[in-house]
């Protein structure tokens, strides 16, 4: 019994020490000291010896038992070691190196001009405002004097919320400046940049969703001359510095007068194409002065306080910007195009 062990005791040291990793170790372990291993089965047939020797071979066996469970732990101990070893020559990094580029989206182009308009407006002195898209009827209509038996709502192409009271979604950003004088004292330059929405074909020059730069300005003794000043910098920033431009008496019940501002074609620098309907000129604007009953619809005094407004189409503005032919390139989420900005 005596060589037994000692034979198990050279197999076993010898295989510990060729363990070539950590899951070989661990089946050398089960193999020799676990509860089916060879050690244990030999220490089984300690019942069947006489005292005497029981005592010298058990002895004999605890000690090769304790040294194999050291010389495990510690070629366990080397294994771990040798990993992270390997590890750390593998899978270094240097700190100090350079970064490396990660390709990035880039804005939507009607995301970038509204962006650059609020960089406009606020250095003019405007302060951006916002309001609902989903609106009520006080706001986006009859507070802007259009009243429910009014013509002027057919042209709006409303879509109204089904279920919901008097709710539409805002077919213009001039709902904002209502909210903005109802809340506010003049004087004050308010700009809003948003979605709005029609009841629209989806055609080259039209999308049911669509966005407008309104600009609202209630101070002392306004006049036009302010309106087209800040009009035409908005304008030769954001679309074409070279824009020329042509006003036109118009009607928009809260503007009297009302205007619209047409801008020389970019697309065909005044020649004549589809885009600007072989005129040369497009329109991108509607505005004029504050309407004294808008005024009075908020309570303000409209011998004390005189305004301009205006609403751009910002989705014609970028079109003219970037000289596109047709809105819908716009909305199509197409990488290959939107890729060009
Ligand atoms: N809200 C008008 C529209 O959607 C555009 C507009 C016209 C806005 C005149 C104004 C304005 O602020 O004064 O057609």
């Amino acid at each position: 019994m005596q060589a037994a062990l000692a034979t198990l005791q050279t197999a076993a040291l010898d295989a510990i020490d060729s363990a070539a990793d950590e899951a070989a170790l661990r089946e050398i372990e089960v193999d020799y000291l676990g509860r089916k291993g060879q050690l244990t089965e030999i220490l089984r047939g300690l019942k069947d010896l006489s005292p005497e020797e029981k005592g010298k071979i058990g002895k004999l066996a605890n000690e090769i038992k304790t040294e194999l469970s050291e010389k495990i732990e510690a070629k366990a101990r080397l294994l771990v070691s040798a990993r992270f070893e390997r590890l750390a020559e593998t899978e270094w990094i240097d700190p100090t190196a350079p970064g490396q580029y990660a390709a990035r989206g880039t804005l939507h182009p009607i995301t970038q001009l509204t962006r650059e308009a609020e960089r406009i407006m606020t250095s003019l002195g405007f302060t951006m405002a916002t309001g609902p898209e989903v609106e009520d009827d006080w706001h986006c209509f009859t507070a802007l004097n259009i009243p429910a038996d009014h013509p002027a709502r057919d042209a709006q192409d409303t879509l109204f919320l089904t279920g919901m009271d008097d709710r539409v979604l805002r077919t213009q950003t001039s709902a904002v400046q209502i909210r903005w004088m109802e809340r506010y004292s003049p004087p004050f330059r308010i700009a809003v940049a948003g979605r709005v929405f029609r009841k629209d074909d989806f055609d080259a020059s039209h999308s049911p969703m669509f966005h407008q730069l309104e600009g609202l300005v209630v101070d002392k003794n306004i006049s036009l001359a302010h309106m087209k000043a800040v009009m035409e910098e908005v304008v030769r920033k954001l679309v074409d510095p070279k824009a020329k431009f042509r006003f036109r008496t118009s009607y928009f019940p809260f503007v009297e007068p009302g205007l619209e501002v047409d801008m020389s074609c970019t697309v065909c620098e005044g020649r004549g194409c589809p885009v600007c309907k072989r005129t040369g000129w497009v329109e991108i604007v509607g505005c004029g002065l504050v309407h004294p009953q808008v005024l009075r619809n908020v309570k303000l005094d409209p011998d004390e306080w005189s305004g301009f407004a205006f609403g751009f189409g910002i989705d014609r503005m970028v079109m003219l910007r970037h000289r596109m032919t047709d809105m819908r390139q716009l909305f199509e989420n197409d990488l290959r195009f939107l890729k060009q900005f």
